[in-house]
């Protein structure tokens, strides 16, 4: 029987220690640190190598395909070499990769994101969904003139020195439910920058309105991801970005969304969804196409801070590669496809596959459930009611997280190892039972082996 009609267990020979991933990564430890430039790949004994992708399958260097839950960390929408996308590459290409001037392309994916996003009057480009974040939070200095920013502890938004704050608190130095620490999540931050972040609790608008009316005349910012990964997307409570936004209004304080995975949701993206009328919006993964992209965009009267030929607050931006055609080609290619249909069949996919894991969940024995919204899901493994960021800190739970990733590997499935997982445009009905089936046996692969 054909991997692709049911998940065969054992499937985990890149592990073994004359396999062809052993052997790259013993070369690249010698090249690149850790033989790996995303810290974030990194797997002990070594990570796994893949050799290429079509549709919603990827085969690994020992030949072993399986089903692609992650899709570059959400990135393809529509799965890999995608035939639509391939095709405005390759004239593209044929025409030149990068020019020193402006190009068409870059208009028309700008016009189809201020089409769909609510919060989008404007939009500029650059090369990631860091630089994305890391302009918005430029942007609501240049606008307001003040410099701190606030965030929301477990949300994550990017390797950049101001968000790599709290991201992964752990007790006891986590500081009080109701007004967080701001700790360093990463080395090489200077002190005084991470002390200038004020961290908020997810889901708490008392806390929240507590700690910026107490900052309120040193904010620029506040940024939310409206449906946070690390966090185990959590969804907002009714009324809870709402309340956010009143807040921020009264004391003049921007609100940025960092849409970079949760544009996802749906065709507007997560302000569509659940409101909170951002006044910048940072986003990248998906509007790319599969190529490096990031985007901030947001009201007209805050991006005028970017355009270079009016008076008032100036951002110099620029970036070689800034909105290069290769990009804007392939991701106004993704996401005409990803239209109102596409999305609507994703959400119900989605929702139908987040009901049928809990079930497994539940008689599987193992602590553990399916949260997320539209074609995002996450493997969370607690069964406790998910509230905020620190429901989700269980000091088994990251372990356990990494045994099932392990074992949903050995099964024919590829998810994130933190358990984030996403649907794609060429999954139907059958990877559905497929995702069912790996997860059951993975389970009882982890209770066979507690
Ligand atoms: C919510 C969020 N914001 C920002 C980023 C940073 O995007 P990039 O990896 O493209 O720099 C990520 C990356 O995963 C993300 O998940």
């Amino acid at each position: 029987m054909s991997v692709r009609e049911r998940p065969h267990t054992g499937l985990n020979i890149f592990l073994r220690p004359d396999s062809e991933c052993a052997r790259w990564y013993r070369e690249a430890i010698q090249y690149i640190p850790g033989g790996t430039s995303k810290a974030n790949l990194y797997m002990r004994p070594h990570p796994l190598y893949i050799r290429g992708g079509n549709g919603c399958w990827a085969t690994d260097l020992e030949g072993v395909e399986r089903l692609d839950c992650i899709n570059s960390f959400t990135a393809l929408i529509h799965g890999h070499a995608f035939p639509p996308v391939m095709q405005a590459v390759r004239e593209q290409v044929s025409r030149g990769t990068n020019f020193s001037f402006s190009t068409p392309e870059e208009l028309m994916l700008a016009k189809l994101l201020v089409e769909r996003l609510p919060g989008l009057e404007q939009v500029r480009f650059g090369n990631s969904g860091t630089e994305a974040v890391m302009m918005a939070i430029k942007a609501a200095r240049a606008f307001t003139g003040r410099d701190r920013i606030a965030k929301i502890e477990g949300a994550y938004h990017g390797y950049y020195d101001d968000v790599q704050v709290s991201f992964n608190s752990t007790p006891p130095g986590w500081g009080p439910d109701d007004a967080p620490a701001s700790l360093p999540s990463s080395g090489g931050i200077p002190k005084h920058r991470i002390q200038e972040t004020l961290v908020l609790p997810w889901n708490d608008p008392e806390a929240a309105e507590r700690l910026l009316t107490r900052h309120k005349n040193e904010l620029a910012a506040l940024i939310v991801d409206p449906l946070s990964n690390r966090m185990g997307f959590i969804p907002p409570a009714p009324g809870y970005l709402k309340h956010l936004r009143d807040v921020t209004r009264t004391y003049g304080i921007l609100i940025i969304f960092d849409e970079v995975i949760s544009l996802r949701v749906g065709y507007g993206g997560a302000q569509a969804r659940y409101g909170g009328d951002p006044d910048l919006t940072a986003t990248g993964k998906i509007i790319g196409g599969g190529f490096p992209v990031g985007a901030t965009g947001g009201k007209g009267e805050v991006m005028a801070v970017f355009d270079p030929g009016t008076k008032g607050p100036r951002i110099a931006s620029g970036g070689t590669f800034s909105a290069n055609p290769i990009t804007m080609t392939a991701g106004l290619a993704a996401m005409q496809a990803a239209d109102q249909a596409a999305f609507a069949r994703l959400e119900e996919m989605g929702a139908n596959l987040r009901k049928r894991l809990n079930n497994v969940f539940k008689k599987g024995g193992v602590a553990g459930q399916v949260t997320g919204d539209g074609s995002l899901f996450r493997l969370v493994m607690t069964d406790r009611p998910l509230r905020n960021y620190r429901d989700t800190v269980e000091p088994e739970a990251a372990a356990r997280s990494s045994r099932l990733f392990m074992a949903l590997l050995d099964n024919g499935i590829m998810v994130n190892d933190n358990g984030l997982a996403c649907l794609s445009t060429p999954m139907g009905e059958s990877e559905l039972d497929y995702i069912e089936a790996a997860l059951e046996r993975a389970l009882q692969a982890l209770s066979r082996n507690s």
